[in-house]
Order: structure tokens, then sequence, then C-alpha cells
């Protein structure tokens, strides 16, 4: 999604803001833009890559100044070309604002200024804010932005040059992510903080309606009534090497290969001798025991985690659990109850309809306990109890450690709440923990596969249509699997509850087709392989993921690759690993930017 960053100080601004849209790349965007003022504000934008606005920038010598804003751009409103990329300025050139979000009402506010004989030249929703800014001034910038303020509808994120404040940027939010970054003798706005990590640890974080008025020596925060907010600085203790490629081809590879030790974090911080401690979250052991249903409500691959948190957290605690999509929960005007919980879990703590969805819960008085990445994001702040995934920066576009640490931490909450409720007993409790504190070390054990896999995806990188199958757990793991193929490798893959394959999709096997089956659950393994003869006889090449020690598949799938032995509820995180380093390698074969898949975003901050 689009990228904000914004530099205030005495060093030249140009190279700082292009080096802080390159830190923001993975957001996805198709088209950049900076805007620096000196003498006068001057503006050069580009459709496509980072790259071609440096070259301009370049080529025009760069450009002087030391204050200034860079945005990059994913297309909601307009075509993405060089006129609609930000930063966008008014007509008189006074007011220049870039923009994260949608304004809501910018079509009769466009209409109104349009009749007052104001020119427009983009098609942006973003340009009206300029225009309305300078329509509106009065000499007060501060003044003029809560009167624009007070107009605008919708989510936004805004970096403001007035050219009568050459030593001011103005940085305003609401439900859209902003980050002040503390210099010395500089100052930073960012929509994320690794755009500008390389300059400093030390942030404000600005909540809702709060404007922050940034010079080279000062960062003021103020309220809607202009009171003055104190705000303590939030350092960032992550590595920064955390947040670059290490060696890497590319961002997923690298993350890939992190998740033991994401997961060692995650697990083993909560871990204390023989109890489970889900940090210090407000929901107390009587509530815990109370619960009468759990919702879980995310996106995307977060939502995946959440299908196979149902199985095990039912399996775990009797609790009944329903998993909604959150752009369908809140709008579903869904029924909740005092005693019920809301789990929404969310990488980025951005995503747009997650918030609105923790909103809701919220608004109908059910606790939220979020499961989030981000530190400080907007869904950890909204959420009364927060558990971090501890992943660290995940910056390519497809989750990967992000995922599993989510599975992680709905494993502890199923092992904690089923200790609580006694639904499950301390020996089978103390076997479950020992089960999960092994998951790393069985996953950097599955990496041995590497290779194997690899030559598989070039053997398929041409197929057009790939099926992951399995039954319970199982068909949770498929969802994911199946994702990750088609989001970085644009093959069409699905993935189906075996169980379903003879209600319709069957029809689609033919010679060669891909099926990966994935038959890890001791219950469901022999009614598995009968849906793997099913597609075998049906000329699909299978490819089995199933527990060490079912070597009875050899005979009957292609191809075998193993899982450890874990729980049966634990699989999902070892048998999505086979398939991210899969998807992967289909991906490089094909030619795809495996790191910015084409129309998709890391964070999603609109709906
Ligand atoms: C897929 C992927 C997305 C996200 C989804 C939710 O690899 O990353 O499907 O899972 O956009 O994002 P978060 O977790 O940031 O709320």
């Amino acid at each position: 999604m689009c990228g904000i960053v914004g530099y205030a100080g005495y060093e030249p601004a140009a190279p700082f803001l292009l080096e802080g849209l390159q830190k923001l790349e993975y957001r996805g965007y198709d088209s950049a833009g900076i805007a620096v003022f000196s003498d006068k504000v001057r503006t050069m934008k580009s459709q496509g890559r980072l790259a071609t606005l440096r070259e301009k920038v370049d080529a025009a010598g760069g450009i002087p100044g030391s204050l200034g804003i860079g945005h990059t751009r994913w297309a909601t409103h307009g075509a993405p070309n060089d006129i609609n990329s930000h930063p966008h300025s008014s007509m008189s050139g006074r007011i220049t604002v870039v923009h994260n979000g949608i304004i809501e009402n910018y079509i009769p506010l466009k209409e109104e200024l349009v009749s007052q004989g104001v020119v427009f030249r983009s098609e942006t929703d973003t340009e009206v804010v300029a225009q309305l800014f300078d329509k509106l001034y009065d000499g007060d910038l501060v003044g003029t932005l809560i009167q624009v303020l007070g107009k605008i509808r919708g989510s936004y994120a805004l970096g403001i040059l007035c050219t009568d404040y050459p030593d001011t940027l103005l940085a305003v939010r609401k439900d859209s992510p902003m980050i002040i970054g503390l210099g010395e003798h500089e100052n930073y706005i960012a929509s994320d903080i690794p755009a500008v990590l390389d300059h400093t640890r030390n942030y404000y974080l600005l909540n809702d309606n709060e404007i922050a008025i940034i010079k080279a020596d000062s960062v003021e925060l103020l309220d809607m009534d202009r009171n003055p907010i104190s705000r303590d600085v939030y350092v960032v203790d992550y590595d920064i090497s955390a947040a670059e490629k290490g060696g890497y081809d590319y961002f997923m590879m690298k993350e890939i290969k992190e998740q033991p030790n994401a997961l060692r974090t995650c697990i083993g911080s909560r871990i204390d001798g023989d109890d489970i401690r889900l940090d210090k979250i407000r929901l107390t052991e009587e509530q815990i025991k109370n619960i009468g249903r759990i919702h879980i409500v995310a996106c995307g691959s977060a939502w995946h985690a959440g299908i196979v948190g149902k199985y095990v957290i039912e399996e775990l605690t009797r609790i009944p659990v329903e998993v909604d999509l959150a752009s369908e929960f809140r709008y579903r005007r869904p029924i909740l109850r005092p005693n019920d919980l809301c789990i929404t879990i969310s990488q980025s703590g951005e995503t747009a309809d997650t918030l609105a969805a923790l909103r809701e819960a919220k608004a109908n008085d059910v606790h939220v306990l979020s499961i989030v990445n981000a530190v400080g994001s907007s869904i950890a702040r909204e959420s009364d109890d927060v558990l971090y995934t501890m992943a660290g920066p995940e910056i390519a576009v497809a989750t990967t450690k992000g995922y599993s640490t989510q599975l992680a931490v709905l494993y502890l909450i199923a092992l904690k709440f089923g200790k609580i409720r006694q639904t499950i007993s301390s020996k089978t409790e103390a076997k479950l923990r020992k089960a999960l504190e092994a998951l790393p070390e069985q996953i950097e054990n599955m990496f041995a596969d590497e290779e194997a896999l690899k030559v598989l995806a070039k053997q398929h990188a041409d197929k057009e249509h790939v099926f992951v199958i399995g039954r319970g757990i199982d068909y949770g793991a498929s969802l994911e699997s199946s994702l990750k193929l088609k989001e970085i490798s644009y093959v069409h893959s699905e993935a189906y509850a075996a169980g379903e394959l003879k209600h319709g999709t069957i029809s689609l096997i033919e010679e060669g087709t891909l099926v990966v089956a994935v038959a890890t659950q001791d219950q469901l393994y022999e009614k598995l392989v009968s849906n793997v003869k099913e597609v075998k006889a049906r000329g699909a090449y299978v490819v089995a993921i199933v527990k060490e020690g079912c070597t009875d598949v050899e005979g009957i799938a292609d191809q075998v690759f193993y899982i450890p032995d874990t729980d049966d509820i634990f699989t999902s995180t070892l048998t999505v690993i086979p398939m991210q380093l899969f998807a992967y390698y289909v991906a490089i074969e094909r030619g795809c930017d495996v790191d910015k898949p084409r129309n998709l975003a890391k964070s999603v901050t609109v709906e």
C-alpha cells in the first residue's frame, strides 16, 4: 500500500526521501514522487519503479532544499500515472500534500471547489486536500488544517508543506499509520518505521486525530483543540539488519529461513518452567473460564491461521470458535455476546478491515485480544489485550514468518485456556508444550528438502492449475499453501477440503494436473489416501506431504515429502514449509518478482 516519508533538517532532503521510499518499496506501489522546498517547492514524480524517479532527479542534478515529503502510491482513485502520483500541490503552489488512505467525500468537495474556480490537475482524492487547504488558508497553518479535517471524511495519514512556513512539516493521521522519527537536528515522518530506521531508533507514534508540527530541532504534538500532547518516546530495539536482506536474493527466502528463530522467540519467551505465560493480558482466569464463544477475525493468511486456530482451540478448550473474514464480519451484524472473546490477527496491525472488525467487537462490549506483529500499530493499540508474535519486521509481501508465529500464538492460547478450563489434563498440556518447543528445530531439519523442492518447482513451473487438498487441520494449512503459490507465482491454485472433491472439483482433474495432498491427521489419513487414489486415477501428478513413517503413500503418490513427527494439532506449522519453498522456486522459475508480487501490497490500509 502507499508509503509516506518526510524530512525536516539541515541536510539535502531529496536523497533522504528517495532512500526512505526505497525502504518502503515492499509495501507495493505503482508510482512515486517527492517534493522539496527551498525558495519554492519542486516536485518530481514518476510512474513505475522508484529507480525511474531516481533517474529523473539525478538528471535534473538533484533538488535543492532541506524540507521535503515523498510518497509511493498504490492507485485507488485514478490511473497509476505521473499526474496522479503524489505529492499534489494546490493551484497556487502554496500547499503540497502526500496522503495515504481514502478521502471518502472527495467528490462533493471537489465539485464545490471547481464551482469556485479551482482547477484540478489529477483524478485523485488527495488533490482535494491540497486545494481545500489552500482555499481555507488564512495564514494560520494549524488552524487551517483543523478546518480541513473538519470537512474531509475517510482515512488519512497526511504530510503537508506550506510555502509560508519554510521550516515546517505538518503531519496528521486518522485510521492510517504515521510515525515521527526523532533525529539530531533533523526529524522525520513515515508511514512505517523501516523507512527511517537507518537514521533513528526513537519515535513518537502518532494517534488518530493528532497533529505533529515538525521542524529540524523540534517536534510538537497537538490535539484537535490545539492542546499540547506529551508522548513517551518509543524506542525500537530490533536489529536494523533484520529489516535488510542479509545475503538472500529475496526477503521472502530470508523470512522463510528466519522461522525457526522467530518461533523460538515467540514460544520460548512464553514458556516458564511448566507454565505458559500469556504476557500480561488483562483477561482474567475467571473470564477465560466463562468465555461463551470465540470469534477469530482476520484477512488473508492471518485468516488462514485463524482457521487452523479454530481446530486447535476447539480441540483443546471445547469453546466454540467462529472464524470470519474481517471484511465480512464488519458488515454482517455479527451476533456478539458479553462473554464472547474476539481474537483479531494481523501481521501489520494496520489492516483496515481487521481494525474495523475490532471496533465492531468493542462497540458490542466484547473483549478483544489481538495477535499482532507490528509493535505499536493501530490494532495493537486499540485492543484490550495484545499478544505480539515477535517475528521481527516482515518485508516480503507474502507472509511466512508472520503466519507461523500467528499459529504459534494461537497454539499457546489454546494450551493456556485448555489448562485453565481443565479441558486438557496437566499431562497432556506438558506433552503438547514439549511438542510446541520442538517445532523450531523440526523446521530447521525440513530445510534439507529445499533442493528437492527446487527441482519439483522446475518440473511444474509451467502448470496452469494446482490443487492442494487436505482434511481437518490439513485443510486449513492447504488454504495457506495454495495462497502462497498463487500470490507470488501467479499460478492458479485452489485449496480443497478433500471430502468436497467429489462434489464438483474433481471434474477439473486431468492428465498431469498437479495435486498436493496434505495428510498428517492420523484419524483422517486413510480417507485422504483414498482421495489421492481418486485423483491419481484421473491422471493427476500427486505430491503428498505426510508425517515421517507414512511410507505406504510412496506407492500411490508420485512424490512424497515428510514432516517430522509431532502432535496432529501442530502439523500446520510444518506442512506449510515445503509449500513456501515450492511457491518461492516456482515464482523464481517463472521470473516473478518474489518480494513484490503484482497488484499486492504488504499493508492493506484501505478496505
Ligand atoms: C498473504 C498475505 C496477506 C495478509 C493479509 C492480512 O501472504 O500476507 O494475505 O495475510 O493482507 O494482513 P495482516 O496480517 O497485516 O492483517
